[in-house]
Order: C-alpha cells, then sequence, then structure tokens
C-alpha cells in the first residue's frame, strides 16, 4: 500500500449480512396485505414454510422460530428443566446469555476453558468439570467456526448429559461438512441485526432432530396451548413468536446467508493475508468452506508486546476512524453474575484471550481498499504504541 493513504472511515458494522431489495419487497407484501380490505397479521403458514426451509438449511428434523436466541436458549433451559441445583457447563468466551439463561433458571453456571487456537470450549476441560449435578453443557461456535461436535458428541454418549449448542453465529456453518442443526440435543440461533441473516432486527430459532423436544418448546413458546378439539394449556408458556413481516424476511435472508457467508470468508481470508507479517497479533484460523465468517477476531500477542487494548482500540478509532468491538469481555466478569455463586477455576486460556481480543470490521461488502486500509491502520496503531511504551 502506498506511504500516502486516504483516511476512509470503517466503521463496525450495525448490520452482518445485508437488505435488499428482496427483502424490502417481502416486507412490503405483508404490510400491502395488512393495509388491504381483508387485514391479517396471522403468521401461522409463514412460521411453518420459515420452519422447514430453515430446518432444511442446517440440516435438522425440526425448527421452531423464535424471537431471539436469548429465548432460544431460555426454552431449551425450561424444557430440560433447568434449576436450582443444577450445573450447567459453558465457555467464558461469549456473550450474556448463554450464561445467563441458565442462572435465570437457578443453575450453577461452571466455566471450562477454551481451546486458544479456535476459541470455541475446549472438550476436555469440560470433561474436566462434570459432576453428577451437570444437567447440560452449552458450547458456542465461535465467530462461526463450529466446537469440537464429534468429542462433545463422545462426551454426551458417554454421560448421557444433553449438548445444547448456541449457534448464534453460525447460521450455514458446517463441521465437516455435516450441517450443525441436528447436533446434540438442540441448537439455538441468533437473527439479530449483526448476525448474517436477520429477521427485522431480531429473531432466532431452535433446531432439533428429537420431534419431542421441538414439542416441548413450540408449547412454551405459544402460551403452552394444546390444539385439538378443545384447546387446553398444560405448560406454562410464553409468546417467543416471531411476526408475519419478519418470516417474510427471513425467507429472504435465509436464500441469500450462504453467499453473504460467502463473501465474508473472501474477505476474511484475504484481511488473513494482509496481517501475515503482523508479529503483534495472532490472527484467527483458517476460514474454511465450512466457516460461517460472522467474525474476525484477532488477539495481541501479549508474550511479544505489551500494548494496552483499549489504547489500540481507542487509537484506531482517533487516527484512522476503523472501528472495533469486543467479542468478548469474560462472561463471568458482568456484574450478575459475579454476585452468584459461578464457578470459574481453571480457565486460564479465557482469562488471558478475553483481555486480548478485538474483532476487525469485516463485511460481505468489504472491498479490497478496505481491507487494505484496515490492515495498514491496525500497522501503522500498533507501531504508534508499541513506540509509546
Ligand atoms: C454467542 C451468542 N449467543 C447468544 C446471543 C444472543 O442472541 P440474541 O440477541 O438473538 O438473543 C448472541 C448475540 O449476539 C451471541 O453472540
Amino acid at each position: 500500500m502506498s506511504p500516502v493513504v486516504t483516511r476512509r472511515p470503517v466503521p463496525y458494522p450495525a448490520l452482518g449480512g445485508c437488505f435488499e431489495q428482496d427483502d424490502i419487497d417481502a416486507a412490503s407484501a405483508v404490510l400491502n396485505e395488512a393495509a388491504g380490505p381483508n387485514p391479517n397479521f396471522l403468521a401461522v403458514s409463514y412460521e411453518a414454510e420459515f420452519q422447514a426451509a430453515f430446518a432444511r438449511h442446517e440440516g435438522a428434523a425440526h425448527c421452531e422460530a423464535v424471537n431471539s436466541c436469548g429465548t432460544a436458549l431460555d426454552l431449551c433451559m425450561m424444557v430440560l428443566k433447568i434449576g436450582p441445583g443444577d450445573e450447567v457447563i459453558t465457555t467464558p468466551l461469549t456473550f450474556i446469555c448463554t450464561a445467563s439463561t441458565a442462572a435465570a433458571r437457578g443453575a450453577r453456571v461452571v466455566f471450562a476453558d477454551i481451546d486458544p487456537r479456535t476459541l470455541c470450549l475446549n472438550p476436555e476441560a469440560v470433561e474436566g468439570k462434570i459432576t453428577s449435578r451437570t444437567k447440560a453443557i452449552i458450547p458456542v461456535h465461535f465467530g462461526g467456526l463450529a466446537a469440537d461436535i464429534e468429542s462433545f458428541d463422545r462426551i454426551s454418549a458417554a454421560t448421557g448429559i444433553p449438548i445444547i449448542y448456541d449457534s448464534a453465529h453460525a447460521v450455514g456453518a458446517r463441521s465437516r461438512g455435516r450441517p450443525l442443526g441436528g447436533c446434540g440435543q438442540a441448537s439455538c440461533y441468533s437473527f439479530q441485526s449483526n448476525k448474517n441473516m436477520t429477521t427485522l432486527g431480531e429473531g432466532g430459532a431452535v433446531t432439533t432432530n428429537d420431534p419431542e423436544f421441538t414439542e416441548q418448546v413450540r408449547l412454551r413458546k405459544t402460551f403452552g396451548y394444546v390444539y385439538g378439539p378443545q384447546l387446553r394449556v398444560t405448560t406454562i408458556g410464553f409468546n417467543y413468536r416471531l411476526t408475519k413481516p419478519q418470516l417474510a424476511v427471513g425467507r429472504t435472508q435465509l436464500a441469500k446467508v450462504d453467499r453473504i457467508n460467502t463473501q465474508k470468508r473472501a474477505a476474511m481470508r484475504r484481511l488473513t493475508e494482509l496481517l501475515a507479517d503482523v508479529e503483534e497479533i495472532i490472527r484467527p484460523p483458517d476460514f474454511p468452506d465450512d466457516h460461517a465468517a460472522h467474525l474476525y477476531t484477532v488477539r495481541i500477542d501479549s508474550r511479544r508486546v505489551n500494548i494496552s487494548r483499549s489504547e489500540l482500540l481507542e487509537y484506531l478509532k482517533r487516527e484512522y476512524e476503523i472501528g472495533t468491538a469486543i467479542h468478548y469481555p469474560a462472561v463471568w466478569s458482568w456484574e450478575v453474575l459475579q454476585q452468584l455463586d459461578h464457578d470459574r477455576r481453571d480457565c486460564p486460556v479465557a482469562e488471558n484471550v478475553c483481555g486480548e481480543i478485538l474483532s476487525l470490521p469485516v463485511t460481505a461488502q468489504s472491498t479490497e481498499e478496505d481491507l487494505e486500509y484496515i490492515a495498514w491502520g491496525l500497522k501503522q496503531t500498533l507501531a504508534a504504541l508499541r513506540r509509546a511504551v
């Protein structure tokens, strides 16, 4: 890149995929219908069609669309009857709700360490944390890279403990070519705005191969309704459903998510090339075709360089208008979880990694110039801060 570089703001994207004319048309069709002579926002057929398409896409037998990944996880905790006295093992490197949905049901969250290369939950560390009280294990497919499914399958088969995958980052991801929606007991997806597909800003799904599990999820997301000649309510349930415009847009977003993933993977591979000579950072693992390419997360290599992450983020923003995000602070550091009796021992990798990571702004629309600018800005920043130390 030439030494004279034009400043080009690259904010951290609020929209992870893209929103196009077909999405606008799909939402408009629902709104136009509602403004016509037979207004109707009931979503039954749209829901069935979206759920079938999403299940197919993720290689699962069943899907229940819900209004977020948080509610998807919450429903799974309810169906598994997680409660006081139970333990749920998960990763410290995740969004708050992977842990807080178990805590909300009164369970003790037990943190196991992560693999330093993939940043996903380490199955061996999980095995060391299993007790007779362990009622579920929740791995996260971090950034869109599948967790170690085969090892978790083995652990579940040996212990009978159900695996609930937090697949918030992983629509379209695969593990050695195997789709993720039917893995474990269930898989929980997010269609929130910054994911690679979105149902108008919020949304989610639970997929599973287990017909009884999906029925239990369906009951709880729909007031506990049992339909029949007479409507019955046999289970406490809520309303966690998606709206008709969201489901309509879900279909158009789903139709393009593989393209978005492919474009993001290409951009991420290119950024990895551009950062090849940067010694101070640890780049993410490769982006093979199985990767859903949600996050591009690097680590400041604290063994090689003593640079404060917050200074680096501020410098990138102030000097180069390059936006970043932290995915994530260690989940145990949130106040609400600190007040509870959660087990955070023996996670040295996560302790380090959570203080070193930052995500760079890569989108499906990133141009070669954007990527070169991000790489250049990061190199300049590292050089400046290194000199200042
Ligand atoms: C790993 C992970 N799990 C769960 C969630 C929650 O998703 P939602 O906002 O759809 O509830 C997120 C959201 O970013 C996430 O990153």
